[in-house]
């Protein structure tokens, strides 16, 4: 998957954004094993029921039927990277390997790259269940 384009994904998912609260605007794009779902965050007058950028494109990519996630961009902040925040660190780990690669983009389309494991290292996952 080519890195700008999911990151020009993200963007413009951003336009989207429903945050009349905070304002702070975030759009994700995540490519499954064949297409690119995108989200954006989605708050509430009742704060905690807001759901995360990241959360809002994988709950669609896997109510969809995908539940591989490969790659994931996120952009929030428009001249600073913005990195996901520990729910959906979870939820990405949930459905991708430690590897995937998670780019993190700013307005004028410049990313950086990290891993899951980089930035949510010693995991949960479903294979603690199994111990
Ligand atoms: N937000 C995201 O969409 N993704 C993150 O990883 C960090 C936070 C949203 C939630 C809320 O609408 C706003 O940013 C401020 O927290």
């Amino acid at each position: 998957m080519d890195f700008n384009t999911l990151v020009s994904k993200a963007l413009e998912a951003r336009e989207k954004a429903y945050a009349p609260y905070s304002k702070f605007k975030v759009g994700a794009a995540v490519f499954t094993d064949e297409k690119i779902y995108t989200g954006c965050n989605i708050e509430n007058a009742s704060y905690g029921a807001t759901n995360c950028a990241e959360r809002t494109a994988i709950f669609k990519a896997v109510s969809e039927g995908h539940t591989v996630i490969n790659a994931i961009a996120i952009v929030g902040v428009e001249n600073d990277y913005t990195y996901p925040c520990g729910i959906c660190r979870q939820v990405i780990a949930e459905f991708a390997a430690k590897d995937i690669k998670i780019i993190l983009g700013k307005n004028n389309g410049e990313y950086i790259v990290k891993t899951l494991d980089e930035i949510l290292p010693g995991a949960f996952t479903k294979e603690d269940l199994q111990k």
